[in-house]
């Protein structure tokens, strides 16, 4: 069985009400596949406050619907509900009909000082909810001119290896970004994007044939229009996760059709 792409738009702290609409309406009614390519779903992650207005949206276009599209959040909370002043529960995310999150962002992780050990509480917390993480690894350009990238996303890895169930390793997104080419620019080589993703696919599922077979590994850091259709020929990536690229959305229109 061919596993699905997904084209991922990650418009972090970015976007209008008017965008998010004009965004939503345009991409509903895109029709990604056309005979010959590879299956593919829209993953659309606006900010928290436009998760309403994005899923009212999709939901008056679900009859044009041309391809698979759903939501994801940035983050959500590791706590299911109580006082903790300004965050969203995974609960909530399901309560809007949104089906994915993304965790473990490296921006999270800088800005936020989240650990691996509070992402894995938040990739349980998803998991408890039906909502469907993202997980997001990538090692820092001094980890990587030291040549440790495995060990970094080795260790990243680690608690997700080590706890979930096979079904959820099953389910569980993986997006590799180097953090050195996040909104900068520069990517790893094709090669060395190739090499990166079967190694996170042999690490994470562990010789286990079914879950290597399911796991879906996105690539995110500088995807845009130009090399799109190079890093998508790589067989161990399953789409990408866009930040800058996927605010105009015809860049965004032309990555998914790259797939
Ligand atoms: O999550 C996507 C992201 O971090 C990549 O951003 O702007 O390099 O595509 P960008």
């Amino acid at each position: 069985m061919m596993r699905k792409g997904i084209i991922a738009a990650n418009w972090k702290m970015n976007g209008t009400h008017t965008e998010v609409t004009q965004f939503v309406n345009a991409l509903a009614t895109f029709a990604a596949e056309t005979p010959g390519t590879k299956p593919v779903e829209v993953v659309f992650a606006p900010p928290a406050i436009y998760l309403d207005l994005a899923q009212a949206n999709l939901a008056q276009q679900s009859s044009n619907l041309a391809t698979p599209f759903s939501l994801a959040a940035q983050d959500a909370s590791q706590h299911d509900n109580g006082a903790y002043t300004g965050e969203i529960s995974m609960a909530m995310l399901r309560d809007m009909n949104c089906q994915h999150v993304i965790l473990g962002h490296s921006e999270r992780r800088q800005y936020f000082a989240e650990t691996n050990a509070v992402i894995y509480e938040k990739i349980t917390a998803a998991f408890n909810h039906g909502i469907t993480p993202i997980l997001c690894i990538g090692e820092q350009d001094q980890d990587n001119q030291q040549g440790k990238t495995t060990d970094v996303l080795t260790e990243q890895l680690a608690l997700a290896i080590e706890k979930l169930s096979e079904n959820q390793k099953q389910q569980i997104i993986i997006a590799y970004e180097p953090v050195w080419a996040i909104g900068t620019g520069r990517t790893p080589s094709i090669d060395d994007i190739e090499k990166i993703h079967q190694k996170i696919r042999s690490i994470f599922t562990q010789n286990n044939d079914t879950i290597a077979r399911d796991l879906r590994i996105l690539y995110g850091g500088s995807v845009n229009p130009d090399n799109a259709s190079a890093i998508f020929k790589c067989p161990n990536v399953d789409g990408a996760l866009v930040g800058g690229a996927s605010l105009k959305i015809d860049s965004f229109k032309q990555i998914i059709k790259a797939y």
